[in-house]
């Protein structure tokens, strides 16, 4: 093991990534856990600690953003797995695990009656808006501004508008260069919790609406929860104009045994689910109730939306994700929601001690470091100029002053991505 650190010149991290440079663009995979110069490399991970390539144990905060409920390498999930790959990793032909985690899901929540695997967050969201455009017949979907629901390129409209182009009512905006006018004209965009706004934007474009797609905390703003007023009106006005309800549960299923909707009452007509259910192995899913997961059935002939996919369902993610749901109790999830207190209550504490120009939002085991101190209730409140994003990359070292957190960078470059 070398004796140099991150981010030193000779550590082993800096080797990897000019290795990484030469066969990837930027010499990196996913765009989210950049961080300057070059950024950490994994080499194991046990429990709430990764120790990178150099041999540095770090507290680690994000878990694979937010996939592994109970942390890295869990025994009881490594021993199952192994067993389980012994025995084959993928088979054309249905498992019995896939039986099991299905059975394990729709036991969560009242309102899970079928469910649907997919391979990632992104292909179940996809999946859910093409199954209420079948369902309808209709083609627009409507989302919350500033809302993060994964790649499909609906999904990503308005992502990351600014005062520059945001107007006074939130605008269609692509997300990536080349966004095709097809797909902004077929998103409407509404502003998080603003009941009267949100419901006055649907109304404009009722007949043409399939579905309306709302995260109960979306993370690129601090895991604000929905009000409870904003999602009557949303389960009211989809009812009333025929679209289909569809709730991303993909990070805020962690806040109860059966998600958001059993902690906040909250009744869509589907559900799209992710991260914690695969055990910390690539996992989506569309789970909802029969009259509506019917789209799928194939039973009467070509079903509405056909849906498959190679690695769909394999019993290594099927294995894993059950063995993670049943450790993942009430009481377990009770116990993260203290665990969260105490660090949203120690950060808070050691930003006043510093007068650091900042705050810590969320609730349950999910929070988010804001390097200003406005009150955030949707993404234009929360919105961070280029300098107040400065202030939660220099945070560290203030946590680290104070031994709280100790080198937990990952958390930190969450958000990195909006100072690019
Ligand atoms: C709310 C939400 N929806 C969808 C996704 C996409 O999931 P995946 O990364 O598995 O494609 C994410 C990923 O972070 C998410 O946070």
């Amino acid at each position: 093991m070398s004796a140099a650190k991150w981010p030193e010149a000779h550590s082993q991290s800096k080797a990897l990534y000019d290795r990484a440079s030469q066969v990837m663009p930027g010499g990196i995979t996913r765009i989210l856990p950049w961080q300057e110069p070059f950024p950490v490399y994994a080499g194991s991970g046990s429990g709430a600690y990764v120790t990178d390539v150099d041999g540095t144990r770090r507290l680690d905060l994000l878990n694979n953003f937010a996939s592994l409920i109970h942390g890295h390498a869990h025994p009881a999930i490594v021993a199952a797995i192994q067993e389980q790959v012994t025995k084959g990793t993928a088979f054309t032909l249905p498992t019995e695990p896939e039986v099991a985690l299905a059975e394990t899901i729709c036991a969560r929540a009242e309102g899970f009656e079928w469910i649907r695997f997919s391979n990632s967050g992104s292909e179940a969201v996809m999946c859910a808006i093409k199954a209420a455009r079948a369902i309808t017949g209709r083609s627009k979907i409507v989302k919350a501004e500033g809302v993060y629901h994964g790649s499909y390129d609906y999904a990503e409209v308005s992502l990351d508008s600014s005062p520059e182009n945001w107007g006074d009512d939130p605008q269609s905006i692509g997300y990536s260069k080349g966004t095709p006018e097809g797909v902004k004209s077929d998103v409407v965009v509404i502003p998080f919790n603003d009941v009267d706004a949100a419901e006055r934007i649907i109304l404009a474009n009722r007949d043409a609406i399939a579905a309306i797609i709302i995260d109960p905390a979306p993370s690129y703003f601090g895991f604000v929860p929905v009000s409870q007023a904003f999602v009557e009106m949303i389960r009211r006005v989809s009812t009333e104009i025929g679209a289909v309800f569809i709730l991303d549960e993909v990070i805020t299923f962690r806040v109860h045994s059966g998600g958001a909707q059993t902690r906040f009452n909250i009744k869509p007509d589907l559900t799209v689910l992710a991260k914690i259910i695969g055990g910390g192995f690539p996992v989506g899913a569309v789970a909802g109730s029969r009259k509506f997961m019917q789209v799928f059935d194939h039973r009467e002939g070509k079903p509405l939306l056909p849906w498959s996919g190679t690695f769909t369902a394999n019993p290594i993610t099927m294995t894993a994700g059950k063995i993670a749901l049943d450790l993942y109790t009430q009481a377990e999830s009770d116990r993260m929601d203290v665990l969260g207190d105490r660090l949203r209550a120690g950060l808070t504490q050691a930003f006043s001690n510093a007068d650091y120009p900042g705050q810590v939002t969320g609730f349950s085991s999910m929070f988010m470091v804001f390097g200003h101190q406005r009150e955030v209730q949707d993404y234009r409140s929360g919105y961070s100029s280029k300098e107040e994003m400065k202030w939660v990359t220099a945070v560290d070292e203030l946590v680290n002053a104070d031994g709280l957190l100790e080198r937990a960078r990952c958390h930190y470059s969450f958000r990195a991505p909006k100072t690019f």
